[in-house]
C-alpha cells in the first residue's frame, strides 16, 4: 500500500497496513542536512521565504526518516507578519514581534491577501508537491487564533501570558475582535495553501493549555471552530493540535476537526473515551523517550500503540522534536512504529 493512502486513510479512520507516522518539527535543527540548508539561506526567515530552500528542507525527513507525510516548511508567524506586525527571529531567543496591546493596535492590522502577501508559501507548496511526485501527502498548517494572538500580544514566547490573559479578563469583546481578525487571516491563508496543493491541514494551538476550561470555551473554541467550519468547503482532513488540552478535551472535540492531536500527558485511551470517538487521534510519544535508545523507544511506542484506536491513529510525538535528538533515534522511531503497528489482514 503506498504511503500516501496510509496517512490519508488513517485521517479518515479507514483501514491501513500499518500505523502511519510523521514527526512534529521533523524538518529542523536535529538534522545536519537542515543546518546546511539553513546556513545557505543565512537566517531562518529567509529560509521560510525562499521556496526552493523551503522545499529542500521539507523533503529531507521524507528521505532520511521514511515518514508517511511531508509538512510544508514555514512558520506559524508568517501570516502574522503579513497582517502588519513586525517580526524578527533572534538567534537562540526565538521570535520577537511588535506587541499588539490595545484596540487601536488591532485597528492598524489587516487580513492579508494570502497570494499577494504570502505568495512565497504557495510557491513552496507547489514545488514540494512536484518534488514529492506522489510519494507521500503534503501537510499544510497554520497557528490557531489563540496561539497567534498570544505571540502578537506578548511580543514573543511567554512564560506567564501576562498581557494576553489580562486583556481577555479586562476587555473580552476587544480580545475576541483580535481573535476574529486572526481567524479570518487563518481561513484565507489555509484556503490558499489548499488551492496550491496541500492535502491535509494542521492547526497548531500550542499555547491554549494556559487557558482554563472556561476561557478555552469562551475564546479559543469559537475562533478555532470558525476556522474549521470555513475550511470544510475543501475535501482535506483537518488536524487540530492542542498542547495541554487534558483539562478540556471535550471542548477540543467540539471544534469539529477530523483528527485530534494531543500531547504526551494524557493517554490516547482517555482521549478516545472523553471525546466519544468523535475524531481520529494523533500522537503522543513523549519526545524525551527518544533519548533512551532503541529498547526504551520500542517499549514506549508499544505503550502508545496499546492505548490507540485500531483504526484512525496517526503516530506522532506529543510536541515538536528537540534540536539535540539523535537522528538515529528518529529513524528508529519510524521503523519501530511501522513494525509494531502492522495490522493483521
Ligand atoms: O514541523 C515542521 O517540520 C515544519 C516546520 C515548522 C516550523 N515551525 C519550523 C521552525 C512548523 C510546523 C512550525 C510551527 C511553529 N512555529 C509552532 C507550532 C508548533 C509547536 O511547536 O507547537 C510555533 C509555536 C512556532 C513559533 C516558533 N518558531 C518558535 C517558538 C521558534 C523558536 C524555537 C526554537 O527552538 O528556537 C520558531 C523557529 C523555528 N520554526 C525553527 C524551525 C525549524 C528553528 C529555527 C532555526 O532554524 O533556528
Amino acid at each position: 500500500m503506498p504511503g500516501h493512502s496510509r496517512f490519508l486513510n488513517a485521517c479518515r479512520r479507514q483501514p491501513v497496513d500499518t500505523t502511519p507516522i510523521w514527526i512534529m518539527r521533523q524538518a529542523g535543527r536535529y538534522l545536519p542536512q537542515y543546518r546546511a540548508t539553513r546556513a545557505k539561506a543565512g537566517d531562518f526567515l529567509t529560509l521560510c521565504k525562499t521556496p526552493e530552500l523551503a522545499c529542500e528542507v521539507s523533503l529531507q525527513p521524507v528521505d532520511i526518516l521514511k515518514v508517511d507525510a511531508a509538512i510544508l516548511f514555514s512558520d506559524i508567524l508568517i501570516p502574522v507578519e503579513a497582517m502588519g506586525i513586525e517580526l524578527a527571529f533572534t538567534e537562540g531567543e526565538g521570535p520577537k514581534l511588535t506587541p499588539v496591546r490595545s484596540n487601536q493596535d488591532v485597528a492598524r492590522l489587516h487580513v492579508p491577501d494570502a497570494l499577494a502577501e504570502t505568495g512565497f508559501v504557495m510557491d513552496a507548496v507547489r514545488l514540494i508537491r512536484r518534488e514529492l511526485g506522489g510519494r507521500v501527502p503534503l501537510i499544510g498548517f497554520s497557528g490557531a487564533p489563540f496561539t497567534l494572538a498570544s505571540y502578537a500580544v506578548e511580543g514573543g514566547a511567554s512564560r506567564n501570558f501576562r498581557y494576553s490573559l489580562a486583556w481577555m479578563h479586562a476587555d473580552p469583546v476587544g480580545f475576541s475582535a483580535l481573535l476574529d481578525l486572526l481567524a479570518d487571516t487563518v481561513i484565507a491563508y489555509c484556503s490558499a495553501q489548499v488551492e496550491a496543493g496541500v492535502q491535509v491541514l494542521q492547526i497548531f494551538d500550542t499555547w491554549a493549555g494556559v487557558l482554563s476550561r472556561r476561557l478555552y470555551r469562551e475564546f479559543a473554541l469559537p475562533a478555532t471552530r470558525k476556522v474549521v467550519h470555513a475550511l470544510r468547503r475543501f475535501d482535506v482532513p483537518i488536524i487540530l493540535y492542542v498542547n495541554g488540552s487534558a483539562p478540556f478535551l471535550e471542548e477540543t472535540a467540539a471544534v469539529g476537526a477530523d483528527v485530534l492531536s494531543v500531547d504526551w500527558r494524557v493517554s490516547l485511551a482517555e482521549v478516545a473515551e472523553r471525546t466519544r470517538g468523535a475524531a481520529a487521534l494523533k500522537g503522543n510519544l513523549d519526545v524525551r523517550a527518544l533519548y533512551g535508545g532503541p529498547k526504551v523507544i520500542e517499549r514506549e511506542v508499544a505503550r502508545v500503540l496499546a492505548d490507540a484506536p485500531v483504526q484512525g491513529h496517526i503516530f506522532n510525538l506529543g510536541h515538536g522534536i528537540l534540536p539535540d535528538t539523535p537522528v538515529e533515534a528518529a529513524q528508529c522511531l519510524v521503523e519501530t512504529v511501522h513494525r509494531l503497528g502492522r495490522k493483521e489482514v
